[in-house]
């Protein structure tokens, strides 16, 4: 990393690893806010319906490029949605297209659009094999759904139930575990191999679960996988601070519209395009290792999915700057992440 002075930062320009752009309405009103500061983003799939064909995604593609501002350099990744039937065969046809960079697995009934999500990986298993064959990534939304076990287990009992048996089946394959919430998801990743690496959002490194509950329920707080205690938090900011390849940016920033926020059932999600490398620049200075940022915004998760970084940079400066408390979207707003704080970083401009 070139650091000109300790109030500026020139970094390769970061990739968002996991975000969800919608579409429609939607996706015009929020499209702009990642592609003016990642270079590239891995774009979620779970549209309804799902995006599970290679003709679904290359017409998403395209309403996703309409949707951003031709000032912008920004190339969105597609993923393939796996469900129960999912055609191995569409999988590898589009990954060898250019089309899908990755599948994401949803454990049906996750979260949000997943009611046609994976009901037991066995059902699976030839895709897995292709993918492993083709070396496709597997985006693991990494919980289990089993209504017995406690909404704050569920990633720690995903690991034991889940992923240590797709790691025993699959040893090639390529795997990342998303928007990871715990120590135990971060002792998992770094003690596998290679081919496994994680995602870290900007919001589960700034607050734990009683944020969630400070002073009365905080819904723009909600998201999934739901924030953990403090224990956990720490574990997180040590491992996306730690220069290590396996840790990298994904920012699962997720809008939804104040009223299916602030609703009698909300909606999980939280909205943080707008200010994320801002957001990941003030963890990494408060853990005293920006010298750390760039790998983790713009070098490791390239290097993970077999590509170059970015050639553009960017320009971090400290100065503060609000959050706006709320963004207009279609014919209501959205409360963002960090809305109305005062933030350390701005990003300035491109090198
Ligand atoms: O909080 C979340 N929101 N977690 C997810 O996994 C999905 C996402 C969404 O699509 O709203
Ligand atoms: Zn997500």
């Amino acid at each position: 990393m070139n650091t000109q002075s300790p109030n500026q930062l020139t970094i390769h320009q970061p990739d968002d690893w996991h975000v969800h752009l919608r579409d429609g309405e939607m996706l015009a009103a929020v499209a702009d806010y990642t592609a003016q500061q990642f270079g590239r983003a891995i774009v979620m799939p779970n549209l309804a319906p799902p995006i599970t064909t290679v003709d679904a995604a290359k017409a998403y593609r395209d309403r996703i490029l309409s949707a951003v501002s031709s000032a912008h350099h920004f190339t969105p990744l597609m993923t393939c949605y796996l469900t129960d039937s999912i055609d191995p065969q569409e999988i590898e046809a589009g990954f060898t297209q250019g089309v899908f960079t990755a599948c994401k697995l949803y454990p049906a009934n996750a979260t949000t659009n997943s009611a046609h999500g994976v009901t037991d990986i066995d059902n699976i298993t030839a895709a897995l094999e292709t993918m492993q064959r083709i070396g496709m990534p597997l985006l693991v939304h990494g919980e289990v759904t089993d209504s017995d076990i406690d909404i704050f287990d569920r990633e720690a009992v995903f690991i034991e139930r889940v992923m240590a048996k797709l790691l025993s089946r699959f040893p090639d394959l390529k795997i990342v575990f998303e928007h990871i919430t715990t120590k135990d998801a971060v002792n998992f990743v770094m003690n596998s191999g290679s081919n496994i690496a994680a995602t870290i959002t900007p919001h589960h490194l700034v607050y734990n679960r009683s944020a969630i509950f400070a002073g009365g329920i905080n819904p723009h707080l909600y998201c999934l996988p739901i924030a953990k205690r403090e224990v956990h938090r720490l574990a997180l900011r040590k491992a996306a601070t730690s220069g290590s390849a396996k840790f990298f940016l994904g920012t699962d920033s997720a809008p939804h519209t104040v009223e299916n926020k602030q609703s009698a059932c909300g909606c999980a999600g939280v909205f943080n395009a707008p200010y994320a490398i801002e957001s990941y620049a003030q963890t990494f200075e408060e853990e005293g290792a920006l010298d750390k940022l760039e790998g983790f915004a713009s070098l490791y998760g390239p290097a993970f999915y077999g590509l170059k970084p970015n050639s553009r940079k960017i320009i971090l400066e400290r100065q503060p700057i609000t959050a706006p408390p709320t963004l207009t979207v279609m014919d209501t707003q959205i409360i963002p992440f960090h809305a109305g704080e005062v933030l350390t970083w701005r990003l300035a401009g491109f090198a």
